[in-house]
């Protein structure tokens, strides 16, 4: 079901590729979307603190003020609180679902899923408490409506209910622990973002600097034509009959009405309940793929590039087994998610050496370094005219849909797994035309680094790179995901052609 599913948003993406370019595109940044919002919200919330009055008497005034006298300036910057703290709800949830659907949630990667689903109640208490700082109508509803809600509860009783019943009894004690829960849920909010990303190297927090731009201007111009404004000032004498709801704060709302308190209570706990054990409630097939990576220490000289390069902190380096003046990587098997980075990290991974069996400093269980000497040998004895031979990555275009007589093609877990050298030893045959070197564009590598560092690698920004003539000049790297086939066809169709040309 996941894998129908996948491919339907990988088809919505492929929409969004053609309009924004892999690089721009926002589903591929949803996380860092969410910390550029929560950041905006910030800004923006420190500005009206200045000029909210915190007391009960005077915080509706003080938000008209903010709106209408300060329209220029206060009144965006409230417009631009509002929306930002929308768009946030709006780009978590699609993480949610996106990381869900591509089964980005198993195996080490249950703490990434369960760290995630604290943020959703936290996002959520901060945005209903900020409504209710307005003092307004709507304000009233959520006051009223959230205390006997909250009152549910046993250890409450029915106190704050109470304090709801007439504008003289809402004492500014209670608004001001209002105000302060309002700055110290977000700031929990903040804490529980870093340790969610806290597994994860240079986890992209920042969205791209175009779509950053791009999504603050449309803030902007919209805070512009459709400032927030607030309902009339809250009366406790009467009764909130109608409000306009925001549906992506206050959607529970309407279910208290017909499902009462304690239903609404039990729903939200189910909910969360089943999202924290998703990782557990779909585990996944355990096959050798999902084994860690595994050290050779004879073969590690220490060098530390399988260290900077794991994304996801699973490798240290510590004093050598047994050769006191280096260091070897240690893999810790419950951070490792199989992704095979560091197998092309490594020095001693090269097709060069003449052993008999090619085993180098770190390897996948799964695709150990002989494998991949060995299949890459078979598909280049498969055919005995010139080739143009690709690399490819089995989450991206399957290349081995495209293997001809004269196309041969490896298909790896991940691209990241290449370690140059291959592609050299593939461009110094003869019979090589040229080498494709192909995965997920990089912003959208299900392993988050691997066609990044396979760009730095091949373009010598990064080690290990090519070493020879043949690699520097036959060697080609492209881009493609699953659905980017035509791009791939034509740049191999132009590769051909110049084989051609060249005979
Ligand atoms: C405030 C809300 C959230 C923010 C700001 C946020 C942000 C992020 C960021 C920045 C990343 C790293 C992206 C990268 O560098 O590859 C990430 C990864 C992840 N997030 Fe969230 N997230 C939030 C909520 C959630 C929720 C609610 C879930 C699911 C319950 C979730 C599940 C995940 C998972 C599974 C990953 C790991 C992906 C991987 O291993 O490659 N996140 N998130
Ligand atoms: S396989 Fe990936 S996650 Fe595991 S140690 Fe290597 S680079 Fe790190
Ligand atoms: S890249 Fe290879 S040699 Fe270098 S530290 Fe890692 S395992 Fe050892």
């Amino acid at each position: 079901m996941l894998s129908a599913l996948a491919a339907g948003l990988h088809r919505v993406e492929g929409l969004f590729d053609r309009a924004f370019e892999a690089r721009f595109n926002p589903w591929y940044q949803l996380g860092a979307l969410g910390f550029f919002f929560f950041w905006v919200a910030t800004v923006s919330g420190v500005y009206l603190f200045i000029f909210f009055d915190t007391a009960i008497v005077g915080a509706f005034e003080s938000v008209e003020r903010i709106t209408h006298e300060q329209w220029y300036l206060g009144g965006v910057m409230r417009s631009l609180h509002r929306y930002a703290s929308g768009a946030m709800v709006v780009t978590v949830t699609l993480h949610l679902i996106r990381e869900f659907v591509l089964g980005r949630f198993r195996g080490v990667r249950w703490f990434s899923w369960l760290s995630g689903v604290p943020l959703l109640w936290l996002l959520f208490a901060a945005g209903i408490g900020g409504y209710w700082l307005v003092w307004d109508r709507l304000a009233q509803f959520i006051a009223v409506a959230t205390s006997e809600w909250i009152d549910w509860l046993p250890m409450f009783g029915d106190t704050l209910a109470r304090n709801f019943l007439t504008d003289r009894s809402v004492s500014d004690r209670l608004f001001s622990l209002l105000v302060y829960l309002h700055i110290a849920i977000p700031l929990f909010l903040l804490i529980g973002m870093f340790i969610h990303v806290k597994r994860m190297k240079l986890a992209r927090t920042t969205p791209a600097r175009r779509l950053l731009y791009g999504t603050l201007a449309a803030l902007v111009v919209l805070s512009i034509v459709r400032p927030a404004v607030s309902a009339g000032p809250a009366d406790l004498s009467t009764t909130v009959a109608i409000v306009e709801l925001d549906w992506l704060y206050l959607n529970t709302y309407p279910l208290l009405d017909s499902l009462g308190a304690g239903e609404v209570w039990g729903l939200l706990v189910s909910i969360t309940t089943l999202l924290a054990v998703v990782p557990w409630l779909f585990p996944g097939e355990q096959s050798i793929e999902a084994a860690p990576a595994v050290v050779n220490p004879a073969n590690c000289n220490g060098c530390g590039w399988c260290f900077k390069d794991c994304p996801y902190e699973a490798i240290t380096m510590t004093p050598h087994s047994y050769k006191p003046e280096l260091r070897q990587a240690v893999v810790d098997p419950d951070l490792c998610t199989a992704c095979g980075i560091c197998e092309g990290s490594c020095p001693s991974a090269t097709p060069f050496r003449n052993v008999a069996e090619l085993v180098s400093g770190i390897e996948m269980p799964a695709f150990p370094l002989d494998r991949l000497r060995l299949e890459t040998e078979r598909a280049l004895a498969a055919s005995n005219v010139p080739v143009v031979f690709v690399f490819g990555c089995e989450r991206a275009f399957a290349v081995t849909g495209i293997e001809s007589t004269d196309v041969r093609c490896l298909s790896l877990p991940c691209i990241g797994m290449l370690p140059p050298s291959f592609a050299d030893y593939v461009a110094r045959q003869d019979r090589v035309a040229g080498v494709l070197v192909t995965g997920c564009p990089p912003a959208d590598c299900y392993f988050r680094k691997g066609s990044e560092w396979t760009e730095q690698r091949f373009k010598g920004d990064r080690m290990p790179h090519l070493r020879t003539l043949a690699g520097k000049s036959k060697v080609r790297v492209l881009w493609a995901a699953a659905h980017e086939g035509e791009v791939l066809e034509r740049v191999l169709r132009t590769m051909r052609t110049a084989r051609e040309d060249a005979a």
